[in-house]
């Protein structure tokens, strides 16, 4: 047994005694915390932590957190972090007046990575999603979901998932695997779309389930992508093989896909930036969780979604990074959460509460990560000293993270090869 202890710790942040698996509406706000407290990690779990009066004399390890505080890591639960290429061609054609769906028509945006996907190799692929993978750890990633959906053959979509299967292999922090087959219809069969969504029905579904590559099924619903019939097709197809739903929805427009979502149990729809009355009414009326994702708001220059009337609804807001080449080219939760504060009107609690716990739900693993119990996972960070919570999403621009610990461990940053 090897035994960690951080001591001095200013707050100890999200600590529960009696763990949440979700965090709804008002609840939003509060943030269980300990002053001036200490945390003792025993191998890889939470064993103790409480008032420093109560702090244990000694361990193999300890680290002092004067001025610093600790937070469970974050859990981000939705990223494409498997591309082969940035897209800052479009990032420009944007700043000249075109729109991310005038891209997407032309034949860029998705169809654009999924061109250059199928051009690079796996092991290409592999290597690169495992420096961002590095990088999202390094800023207080400690949980993360990966989709697929630069694919868009069987081969391609195949490819992406078998790198996510690697990835899994050798990633310090837990990964789900999501197949996005229906992210865009190929140019190809713009003219004949239904034979589109019967190769993700007939031929990627069946093989994706055989060789056992994703733990959901996700669908871009939205205007020029995926209609409310497809989608549904899709997730019920999805269902069959033990995939449960976990979407992309209402970005561009009322697309109904949050409706479609929350009948179809989904874990979660994401996106949200168009989410009026009637979406609010069907999320309330089911156990999807909506997921923001502010960063691809800020990015293409869309409406951000309305948290605050989401969470005044009762309902559990979940924040995630999006992290892709197209619409949200980063990782950095902290920024998510400072955007959620600054653009959305979440306060630094909410936000945090989405970030972690949240985040962990839509990812199934709140029995484990997203907060501070006895016997969960030792995924947490500790800050640089900073005065207050507030102080984080305020210094939006400052890395709060100071040391990372990942399954009980310090987590260092392997050094870049030699060249
Ligand atoms: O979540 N909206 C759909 N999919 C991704 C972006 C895809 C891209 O532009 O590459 C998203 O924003
Ligand atoms: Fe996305």
């Amino acid at each position: 047994m090897s035994s960690l202890l951080i001591r001095n710790i200013k707050n100890l942040v999200q600590a529960e005694t009696t763990p949440r698996p979700v965090v709804k509406g008002a609840a939003m706000q509060e943030l269980p915390q300990v002053e001036n407290a200490f945390l003792l990690i025993e191998n890889d779990r939470i064993a103790a932590f409480g008032p420093m009066e109560k702090c244990p004399e000694r361990a193999d390890s300890v680290v002092d957190a004067t001025d610093r505080m600790v937070f469970p890591s974050w859990c981000d639960s939705h990223t494409h972090i498997v591309f082969a290429a940035s897209r800052e061609e479009e990032f420009v054609d944007r700043i000249r007046g075109l729109s991310y769906e005038e891209i997407a028509e032309r034949g860029g945006g998705i169809l654009n990575s999924a061109r250059r996907l199928q051009q690079t190799s796996e092991d290409a692929l592999f290597e690169s999603a495992r420096q961002r993978l590095e990088e999202v750890v390094g800023f207080g990633t400690g949980a993360i979901e990966i989709k697929s959906g630069y694919g868009l053959t069987i081969e391609s979509e195949l490819k992406m998932l078998r790198v996510i299967r690697r990835l899994k292999a050798v990633s310090p922090i837990p990964i789900k695997a999501t197949f996005l087959g229906a992210h865009a219809i190929p140019m190809e069969y713009k003219q004949r779309r239904q034979e589109y969504v019967d190769l993700v029905v007939q031929k990627m579904l069946p093989q994706v389930a055989a060789e056992g590559l994703a733990d959901y099924c996700d669908v871009f619903c939205d205007r020029g992508f995926f209609t409310v019939e497809e989608t549904e097709r899709i997730l019920q197809a999805g269902w069959m093989y033990g995939l449960k739903p976990k979407i992309h929805a209402n970005e561009l427009d009322y697309s109904g896909g949050v409706q479609v979502g929350v009948a179809n149990h989904a874990i979660s729809v994401d996106h949200l930036e168009y989410t009026g009355d009637a979406e609010i009414e069907a999320l309330k009326s089911g156990h999807t969780l909506p997921t923001l994702l502010p960063a691809c708001a800020f990015f293409l220059g869309i409406p951000y979604g309305p948290a605050r009337k989401m969470i005044d609804a009762g309902l559990p807001v979940v924040l995630a990074s999006d992290y892709n080449p197209g619409s949200a080219p980063i990782g950095r939760m902290a920024f998510i959460v400072a955007l959620a504060c600054i653009k959305m009107k979440m306060l630094p609690e909410e936000a945090i509460n989405a970030a972690t716990i949240n985040g962990a739900r839509a990812m199934e693993q709140e029995a484990e990560y997203g907060s501070i119990a006895i016997g969960k996972k030792a995924n947490v960070f500790i800050t640089r000293p900073i005065p207050s919570i507030a102080h984080i999403p305020y210094a939006f621009g400052l890395d709060p993270v100071e040391t990372v610990i990942v399954n009980g461990n310090i987590w260092h940053k392997p050094a870049p090869p030699l060249v």
